[in-house]
């Protein structure tokens, strides 16, 4: 399992954007019929339950990359007693089903962390039935803004999570281009904001200190730099006025 990404790090990000997931399963195009779902990157299982429990005429399968994950999966699967969801290891890049197999396809945050998103987006293409509904959510990193004194720092530690850190850090921005070169069409986008006024909230889902580790290892980042940033975020944080916003995008497009 990844250290960084592991179970009890996907419970405190579902906890803090809850309700972001709660509308994107509401923007689904589910109306009470039977519909064949498919998670990609499902983690520990979390939406393809929910999705499952909502829509008891619905079968849900959740795939990831991560053996633990799906084992987690599994198990939150069987404590839900949830019995139309299903979990299998597997890459998006080659996935284990027929072409034209389900009416929806999604994924919460996982083009952000993809090495080859067009066989991933070949593979969502080939598994989606014609009409089918592909609904992407991604965090959107480019956009973030953090208020401290000194905010070119914080511009370069948000350049070193993008260019760095995460393997597709400007996914936000290139859903749109990804459903373009894949023939997916009637594109509709939702943004929702969030804001974070906490440090040690903020850096337990963000991981600041892992961002800086990998500036300073590039030479990205100087030392002077990482000791002004923990300067900065500790005059904001003594009054109070620590804050960052971000958005979150979901992107929902068909397969005509
Ligand atoms: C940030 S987590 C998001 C998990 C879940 N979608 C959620 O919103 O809680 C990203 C997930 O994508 C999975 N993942 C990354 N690359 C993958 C790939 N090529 N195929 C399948 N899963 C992948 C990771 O193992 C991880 O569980």
């Amino acid at each position: 399992m990844n250290d960084l990404y592991n179970d009890a790090y996907l419970n405190s990000t579902t906890e803090f954007i809850n309700h972001i997931k709660e509308k994107s399963h509401n923007l689904l195009p589910l109306n009470g019929s039977p519909k064949n779902i498919l998670e990609i990157g499902c983690g520990n299982g979390y939406d393809a339950i929910q999705l499952a429990e909502k829509n008891p005429l619905c079968q849900v399968t959740g795939i990831d990359i991560d053996e633990e994950l799906i084992s987690a999966s599994i198990k939150n699967a069987a404590d839900s007693k949830c019995s139309n969801v299903g979990f299998l290891l597997s890459d998006a890049e080659q996935m284990p089903f027929e072409n034209n197999t389900f009416d929806i396809v999604r994924a919460e945050r996982v083009f952000q962390h993809l090495k080859n998103v067009p066989a991933v987006m070949k593979e969502i293409y080939r598994v989606l039935k014609p009409g089918g509904t592909v609904s992407i959510i991604e965090t959107d990193w480019p956009g973030m803004d953090i208020f401290i004194e000194d905010f070119s720092i914080a511009k370069k530690i948000i350049e070193i999570l993008c260019q760095n850190v995460l393997s597709n850090g400007f996914a936000s921005r290139k859903i749109l281009l990804y459903f373009k070169e894949s023939n997916i069409e009637k594109v509709d986008i939702d943004i929702f904001p969030l804001i974070m006024t906490k440090y040690p909230i903020a850096t337990e889902l963000i991981k600041f200190d892992h961002i800086i580790d990998i500036g300073i290892k590039n030479k990205t980042l100087t030392i002077e730099e990482k000791n002004i940033w923990l300067e900065n975020i500790d005059f904001v944080s003594k009054n109070n006025c620590f804050n960052l916003t971000l958005n979150v995008v979901i992107y929902s497009g068909t397969k005509l």
